[in-house]
């Protein structure tokens, strides 16, 4: 574990910025393995000490990760000058550690986004080699049909001309259907339902590996994920592309 400063670690696991921590500290308001801590300065490490404001644990974490259920309309970047951001949806204590979203979502998509500070998480999740299927659902006009199941199987070709990874397209009931992708193109749901002469009209994210979105939680709303529970379900999943 890293040392860090006590105003730091302060900082970091509340909801105190940098200098109301100092204030906090030198205010005889936190204490370090049961006694009173007033210098800002101190160094330690938070594996190996209990600290507590005004008589709290704190819990504090080096990464931090978010499962968000995004509404549409909403853009998927830290900022943006005009536009509202998935960042906007979490409070400034939150927004502090340096969370960015893992991958994107369109702004009219909807539904499961992982948000993290963990660069080499997020590097890994988004790597083509560890093709991490990603399933969404989508309203299509017209519907999918029979014959866009084996063109999925066996690789779409974009109108580009680039020729998709495998895909599972699974056909519901109405204009639903459930399509699972290993890759994370531009637009890719959207160009793989245009390359079969269809359009996607509705667009929700509901699984990245086996982490599903969770049937509790309201759109715009999101959730604090353990590291070891995210990394078994993301990169354990027994899901595939193949029926
Ligand atoms: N495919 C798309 O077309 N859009 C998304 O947001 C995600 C996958």
């Amino acid at each position: 574990m890293p040392t860090l400063r006590l105003d730091k670690l302060l900082c970091d696991s509340s909801a105190l910025s940098r200098s109301e921590a100092r204030i906090a500290i030198r205010t005889g308001r936190v204490s370090v393995d049961g006694a009173a801590e007033r210098r800002p300065e101190r160094k330690l490490d938070p594996a190996a000490h209990s600290v507590t404001l005004d008589g709290a644990p704190l819990r504090w974490a080096e990464y931090v990760y978010y499962l968000l259920n995004k509404p549409a309309g909403v853009l998927t970047a830290t900022e943006d000058a005009a536009q509202r951001t998935v960042l906007d949806l979490f409070p400034a204590e939150i927004r502090k550690s340096g969370i960015f979203p893992v991958g994107r979502l369109d702004k009219d998509a909807a539904g499961l986004l992982l948000l993290t500070n963990d660069g080499a998480f997020a590097h890994e999740l988004m790597s083509p080699r560890k093709a991490v299927p990603k399933i969404y659902r989508a309203l299509t006009d017209p519907p999918m049909a029979e014959g866009d199941i084996p063109a999925f199987a066996e690789g779409v070709i974009l109108g580009d001309g680039a020729r998709c990874a495998p895909a599972k397209l699974e056909l519901l009931p109405g204009t639903e259907c459930r399509i699972t992708v290993t890759e994370g193109r531009y637009h890719q749901v959207k160009r793989m339902v245009a390359a079969r002469g269809k359009r996607v009209r509705s667009l929700e994210r509901i699984a990245i590996g086996g982490l599903r979105l969770p049937d509790g939680l309201d759109r715009g709303a999101y959730a604090r994920l353990e590291p070891g529970t995210l990394m078994k379900s993301v990169f354990q999943s027994s899901t595939s592309v193949h029926a």
